[in-house]
């Protein structure tokens, strides 16, 4: 049976193994996907199993997304651009990593029927999805990208791999047509103190949090008239396009699956 893993620390609230076992279960593939919490000095074995073929491949989440790129063989252009790696494969004797946060931020965004092109976007955060968010939106020919996060070297080394960002302190709120929730504020409840009453309606909120469903950053969008989004078909579309790459499968989106992700 061909094993399949999402690797990560913490690792225990990752909702990856309940999607891919079903999805397995439903194109009667013979294989099985866990996850496991692993120490930053055990990433190199971990590849090697990769490597020598006893694991078939993996996901990787925080906070190693970076940290795998030195023990793989090829990189795909779009790992290699925002140097974030959630996926890796084994291709013709080679383990290659790949960024499939991209493709799921794309599908989700295109999902909302919120047309982005041409639009003024506001990040809050530069952790480890942001690469990804960012490339995303180059992609979809956004007018204007604006990063604001609590420590402000992490948006300034953003700004080296992305030259069109620009930067504002946190706790400022410029104008924006689409906000995106990049921190991990509201994973517990918390409040994002920023002022948005100035923020005429019809805008986009958009949380890479999908549990809870729906956070007060997304409350607070929605009282105020705007379109409000979580991060559910994000993390959805991402697990798809990993399961394309390691079965050559398009998995079916259907309620049941959906269920499976509902633990809030
Ligand atoms: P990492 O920062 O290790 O990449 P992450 O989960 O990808 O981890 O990112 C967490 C994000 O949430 C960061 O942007 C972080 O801001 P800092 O870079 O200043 O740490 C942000 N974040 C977490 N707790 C926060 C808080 N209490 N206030 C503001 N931002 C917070």
């Amino acid at each position: 049976m061909k094993k399949y893993f999402v690797i990560g620390n913490p690792i225990n609230h990752s909702l990856s193994p309940n999607l891919h076992n079903y999805w397995l279960k439903e194109n009667n593939i013979n294989a099985a996907y866990d996850k496991i919490k692993l120490e930053k000095n055990e990433i190199a074995n971990f590849i090697n199993e990769i490597k020598n073929q006893k694991i078939s491949g993996c996901n990787v989440t925080v906070p190693f997304k970076k940290n795998v790129i030195p023990f793989l063989d090829k990189l795909s252009r779009e790992a290699d651009q925002t140097q974030s790696v959630n996926t890796i494969t084994f291709e013709d004797g080679c383990t290659v990593g790949h960024n499939t946060d991209i493709f799921g931020f794309q599908k989700a965004i295109e999902a909302t029927n919120y047309n982005i092109k041409d639009k003024k976007i506001f990040i809050l955060g530069a952790g480890g999805v942001c690469p990804s968010i960012i490339f995303a939106l180059n992609k979809m020919n956004v007018f204007k990208i604006i990063i604001s996060n609590r420590t402000i070297q992490k948006a300034e080394n953003l700004k080296t791999q992305f030259d069109n960002v620009d930067i504002v302190e946190w706790g400022n709120c410029p104008a924006f047509d689409v906000i995106i929730n990049a921190t991990s504020l509201g994973l517990n409840n918390e409040k994002i103190n920023l002022n948005f009453s100035n923020t005429i309606n019809d805008k986009l909120f958009y949380d890479t949090i999908y549990n809870p469903t729906e956070t007060n950053f997304l409350k607070e969008g929605k009282k105020l008239g705007n379109h409000t989004e979580n991060g559910k078909l994000m993390f959805i579309y991402q697990a798809a396009e990993a399961f394309k790459l390691w079965h050559k499968i398009e998995p079916k989106f259907n309620k049941e699956m959906f269920k499976l992700l509902e633990n809030d």
